[in-house]
């Protein structure tokens, strides 16, 4: 009796150990010593009301981001109204869990009230006034969650594809120096704060070079960016290989370290002519250009797990100066590209499907790292 009783827990034990044995490894325990995993983060995340995706962010990444919670229109809708709630609760999960938390992003043309850019009647501010805005904005902010907040992405996609700055209301009021103004104010209000300049596309070679030659002025003149992030926005085919390793190279000799920022992956038919992130381009829905809206066929799912295998491969050789890898979002139901650029489309560009398990992407991710660790 005793001793089936004995043989009955051990059979237990044994299939709990097989079970934990089985568990995938989580992402961030796979790249440990390389480089931080992290994903950016929704409002029902942030707020608890996702407990599904909330289980997967703490058992996989140690790294978060704010998809929308920090971005100006939420965090300070009125010239005198700032409204904390969500990005308070932001830094809160970040530190119950004990992550590395970004704050996205001080200075962008997007997500920002036209109020910023105007006075009473309508017209441009001057040049001061929307300095001194910028100024206790990304003082305000940066001073709240001083210590709190490690990494900031100070100023946001500011270049066109051709490399020339674009022609924002930034650049019109204040002039080429709000991209240096952006980054001095912040570093004066939490100086250990590592900054960014973060982009897409930054693997176009026109793009790219105008990139690094704004990063190279910015050092020269002693202004305190410490990386640049790729915020790779990719599909099957674009950045190639090559593109992607000399990119992140060229990056690395001005000296600053590189993030990879935003990534995902599209698997979609493309409707431009060249790979953007541009949030103002929308197209008409058609049949044709939502192929997969009852399920992702195998030889696609393999090709999307082929590609993140080739990327993480890049990634991995630069571990010395890629210091965080963030996907942008968390499963495949929760990414803006199921909305852009075409609203309603049915979408995979994440490791983990709609029901919020991983797919062989997530897999071919933890092959590539242990796969360098046996080396
Ligand atoms: O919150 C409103 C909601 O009240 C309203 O009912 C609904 C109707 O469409 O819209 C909701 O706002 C949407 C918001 O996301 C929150 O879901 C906006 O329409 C939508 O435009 C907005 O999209 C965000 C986009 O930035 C806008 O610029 C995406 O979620 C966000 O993933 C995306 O993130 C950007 C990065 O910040 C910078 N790099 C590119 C990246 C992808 O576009």
């Amino acid at each position: 009796m005793l001793n089936r009783r004995f043989m009955a827990v051990s059979a237990l034990v044994a299939a709990s150990l097989g079970a934990a044995a089985q568990a995938p490894t989580p992402l961030k325990e796979a790249y440990k010593g390389d480089f931080l995993i992290g994903a950016a983060i929704n409002t029902p995340q942030i707020t608890g009301q996702d407990s599904r995706g909330d289980a997967i962010i703490e058992a996989q990444f140690d790294t978060i981001s704010p998809e929308n919670a920090l971005k100006w229109e939420r965090i300070h809708p009125k010239p005198d109204t700032y409204d904390f709630t969500l990005a308070d609760q932001y830094v809160a999960f970040g530190e119950k869990h004990h992550m590395f938390i970004v704050g996205h992003c001080l200075v962008w043309h997007n997500q920002v009230p036209d109020w910023v850019f105007r006075d009473d009647k309508g017209n441009f501010v001057d040049r001061a006034t929307l300095l001194k805005r910028m100024h206790d904005h990304i003082s305000t902010i940066v001073g709240r969650y001083k210590g709190r907040i490690q990494s900031w992405d100070v100023v946001n996609e500011a270049l066109n594809e051709d490399g020339t700055l674009r022609q924002s209301p930034w650049l019109k009021i204040i002039g080429e120096d709000y991209i240096a103004k952006a980054f001095q104010y912040a570093h004066e209000a939490d100086p250990q704060a590592q900054l960014t300049y973060n982009d897409y596309s930054l693997e176009n070679e026109p793009k790219r070079n105008g990139a690094l030659a704004l990063i190279a002025k910015l050092k020269a003149q002693g202004v305190p960016v410490t990386s640049v992030g790729l915020q790779g926005h990719d599909s099957l085919t674009w950045p190639s290989v090559e593109d992607q390793d000399a990119t992140i190279s060229d990056f690395a000799k001005l000296g600053v370290k590189v993030v990879i920022s935003e990534l995902d992956v599209d698997v979609l038919p493309s409707v431009t002519h060249q790979q953007t992130a541009e949030v103002s381009l929308k197209v008409q829905q058609e049949p044709k250009l939502n192929p997969y809206a009852n399920g992702l066929p195998q030889s696609v799912q393999q090709e999307l797990a082929q590609r993140y295998a080739d990327l993480f491969r890049v990634y991995l050789k630069h571990r010395d100066v890629v210091t965080r890898v963030t996907f942008w979002g968390v499963t495949d139901g929760d990414s803006w590209r199921n909305d852009w650029p075409v609203k309603g489309r049915t979408s995979y560009p994440l490791l983990f499907d709609r029901s919020g398990q991983p797919k062989p992407a997530f897999q071919a991710a933890i092959r590539v790292a242990a796969d360098a660790k046996t080396k």
